[in-house]
């Protein structure tokens, strides 16, 4: 069955005066998820927003929410995110000790499970958990901040993600997150969500920009093998 491609702005480059009004336009523009950057001032440099703000912004969409935790201990965390209405939650690798504990946890508050990994990262350190998850995020950026430059020498491990989850069923989402423009995102053009910032939330057109990212992996239908 084939995935269709998912494009998921993320609110880190959208005006947090008027969050719930951004959402609102990007949703109106074509967006399919809302990307949420939950960053802890310890895993990476800078804070941003908690469940509080999450479970405000729940009702302004029905578009999932797709929760990216840049954070030390996110299973203490875990439950918040639940009951403020994230649907997709996704770890960091190197965030845990025991990752598939807290993937398990994800599962049962019924929230979607997401493992990341930073540039650094190969992937190979995520392979053991690939068959207990929804998403794979790679970064293609250093995790922690909005507008840095896609790392071109990222865009292989989503190549070797599809191959890792081919065989698996039901197998992963492959998400893409980081420095994503039309032009990066024909790198990555096996990726099933492009999550982007900057591009779209600095963009005079929403619409526009998001139907660029489509447009520019269109290609993807007929070398993705999912
Ligand atoms: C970076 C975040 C990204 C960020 C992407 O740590 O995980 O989601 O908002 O922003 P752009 O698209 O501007 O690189
Ligand atoms: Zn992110």
């Amino acid at each position: 069955m084939s995935k269709s491609l998912r494009v998921a702005p993320s609110l880190l480059s959208s005006d947090f005066s008027r969050l719930g009004e951004e959402i609102q336009a990007v949703e109106k523009a074509g967006a399919d998820w809302i990307h949420i950057d939950v960053m802890d001032g310890h895993f990476v440099p800078d804070l941003t927003l908690g469940p509080p703000v999450v479970k405000k912004l729940r009702p302004v969409t029905k578009l999932p929410f797709d929760v990216h935790l840049m954070i030390s201990h996110p299973e203490n965390f875990i439950e918040s995110f639940a009951q403020a209405g994230a649907d997709y939650l996704t770890i960091h690798v190197e965030a845990v000790s025991k990752p598939l504990e807290i993937i398990k946890s994800i599962k049962s508050l019924n929230m979607k499970p997401g493992i990341s990994l930073r540039p650094s990262t190969s992937v190979e350190a995520l392979k053991p958990f690939l068959p207990a998850v929804d998403l794979v995020l790679v970064m293609t950026v250093e995790p922690g901040k909005g507008g840095q430059a896609f790392l071109n020498n990222q865009a292989d491990k989503v190549r070797q993600l599809r191959e890792m989850v081919k065989s698996l069923s039901p197998s992963p989402l492959i998400a893409v997150d980081g420095g994503i423009t039309e032009k990066t995102a024909k790198q990555v053009a096996l990726a099933d969500v492009l999550v982007s910032g900057s591009f779209i939330f600095k963009s005079s057109d929403y619409a526009l920009a998001i139907s660029q990212l489509r447009n520019s992996v269109t290609q993807r239908e007929s070398t993705n093998p999912v």
